[in-house]
């Protein structure tokens, strides 16, 4: 079978036969390279075929190894690792090794890495100054944002993006510093002092000890919600070429420092549609506000009113896994934190849905951010801080995708190009003759 595809301009009668490019084997993706559809021309001036291709529906933007997605079968990988066996096996600092390395870590290359992560999680005393001057209803996720892009300024050296000994220490110092810069925009917004890191406890229990100590001299973080914690941010590590991963390769093709790109994906992520969703999520099951009232809501979003949050996604078409292992560990959480009674409305909101047709033929599943934030309200976290809780695990994600287009060969500055629709040149109108 011939690897190539073979293309007839209707508007010439020519032919062109253009090379597939394919996956590790030709089951996880099959492509053309977009460059050559530029050798289909009307004419030697034409400027050739652009493939159009609003947000990136149907369009590698690059090679990957990092992390796989099934969309149909609902299958997730993080470099081969299905992401049940990680969730029950292995802790998120291991994870976001594997991610960033392609390999699980040796048990010497943990205790590294994890002693990296751990020695970085100060941050200036100067960012609490600067974290001290946002309203104190300020959003977690703006404060989050604009001090990630912040640390750029305290470490100039990281602008040297080729350097992998320098990146290597942007990744530590990032990795560490999220939950410190998320924990001191939480404390900031309910007026509690800052908490400073307490290298002695997990990664996750250090960031629960960051959020909800208070006047006891050493807080000890609940096992099985640092546990649960950790599961969360194994979950969330990375998914491939989503919104806030492109916008992190993105910005990074321009070379600028870690923090500013790492800013940048931040941002995507807030929005609604991608991890402020969970937010989102909650905020919907407080309006509906009880079980009788699911019918008459999923009718107004059918209708169109809304969309209904945590549901449907890009590339899911199935049950998305991370959604079924929230689903199964919501009890274990509800054993030691009460039930969360926003559950029925959502196992209610789930039955119904699932059972509809509207959403059956457009393939809507419950999205990870449906049961996250059930979660995350039963552990004591503020609304707000779900994106946050997102941000958090996804950083070694976005800098695993960042890494990786920086040594790509192939990769340059990311510069789409569009089907201009606008005028052909006109004649300059001067003022007396417009209106
Ligand atoms: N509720 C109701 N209808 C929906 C929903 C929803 N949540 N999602 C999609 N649809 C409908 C949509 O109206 C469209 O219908 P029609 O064909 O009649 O116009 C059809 O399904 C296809 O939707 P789309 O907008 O073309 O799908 P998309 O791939 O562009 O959007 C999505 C994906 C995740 C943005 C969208 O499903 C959505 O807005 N969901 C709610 C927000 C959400 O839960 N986001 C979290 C995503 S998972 C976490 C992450 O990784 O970011």
């Amino acid at each position: 079978m011939p690897d190539t595809l073979t293309i007839t301009d209707n508007r010439t009668g020519k032919t062109y036969e253009i090379p597939i490019i394919y996956g590790t084997y030709p089951k996880y993706g099959a492509a053309i390279p977009a460059m050559k559809l530029r050798e289909i021309k009307v004419s030697d001036d034409d400027f050739g075929m652009l493939s159009y291709d609003p947000a990136f529906g149907n369009t590698a933007s690059c090679k990957s190894a990092v992390g796989f997605i099934d969309g149909e079968r609902g299958i997730l990988r993080y470099r081969g690792y299905t992401i049940e066996e990680l969730a029950a096996k292995s802790t998120y600092l291991e994870v976001a090794y594997l991610i960033l390395h392609g390999e699980l870590p040796t048990d010497s290359q943990l205790e590294e890495w994890t002693w990296n992560i751990t020695n970085h999680t100060m941050v200036h005393e100067n960012v609490k100054k600067f974290m001290d001057g946002y309203h104190h209803d300020a959003h977690p996720m703006g404060i989050l944002v604009s001090t990630i892009a912040a640390l750029s300024t305290f470490y100039p050296d990281s602008r040297n993006v080729t350097d992998p000994e320098e990146r290597s220490r942007s990744i530590y110092r990032m990795i560490a510093k999220m939950p410190t810069i998320s924990a001191f925009a939480y404390r900031h917004s309910v007026g509690l002092p800052y908490v400073y890191p307490y290298n002695k406890l997990s990664y996750c229990g250090n960031f629960l000890n960051m959020l909800f100590k208070m006047t006891e001299v050493r807080y000890e973080p609940d096992p099985v919600l640092e546990k649960v914690l950790d599961v969360l941010f194994i979950l969330h590590a990375d998914h491939e070429q989503n919104c806030s991963a492109n916008a992190m390769r993105s910005v990074g093709s321009s070379l600028p420092d870690p923090y500013c790109s790492t800013a940048a994906a931040a941002a995507a992520l807030y929005g609604p549609l991608h991890g402020g969703a969970n937010e989102m999520v909650l905020r919907m099951l407080r309006e509906i506000g009880s079980k009788d009232k699911v019918g008459e809501y999923v009718k107004r979003a059918k209708a169109g009113e809304f969309r209904l949050m945590g549901f449907g996604h890009r590339v899911y078409k199935n049950y998305d896994p991370r959604a079924k292992i929230l689903k199964e560990m919501a009890p274990k959480v509800f054993e030691v934190t009460g039930k969360n009674p926003l559950l029925d409305i959502a196992l209610e909101l789930e039955k119904i849905a699932l059972e509809d047709d509207y959403f059956v033929k457009r393939n809507l599943y419950p999205n990870v951010d449906f049961y996250s934030g059930i979660i995350y309200q039963a552990m004591g976290f503020p609304v707000s801080m779900f994106p946050v809780l997102f941000a958090i695990p996804r950083t070694a994600g976005w800098l695993a995708q960042w890494q990786e287009m920086l040594v790509d060969e192939e990769q340059r500055i990311a510069r789409p190009r569009q089907v201009y629709t606008g005028y052909d040149t006109r004649e300059y109108v001067p003022m007396e003759k417009r209106g």
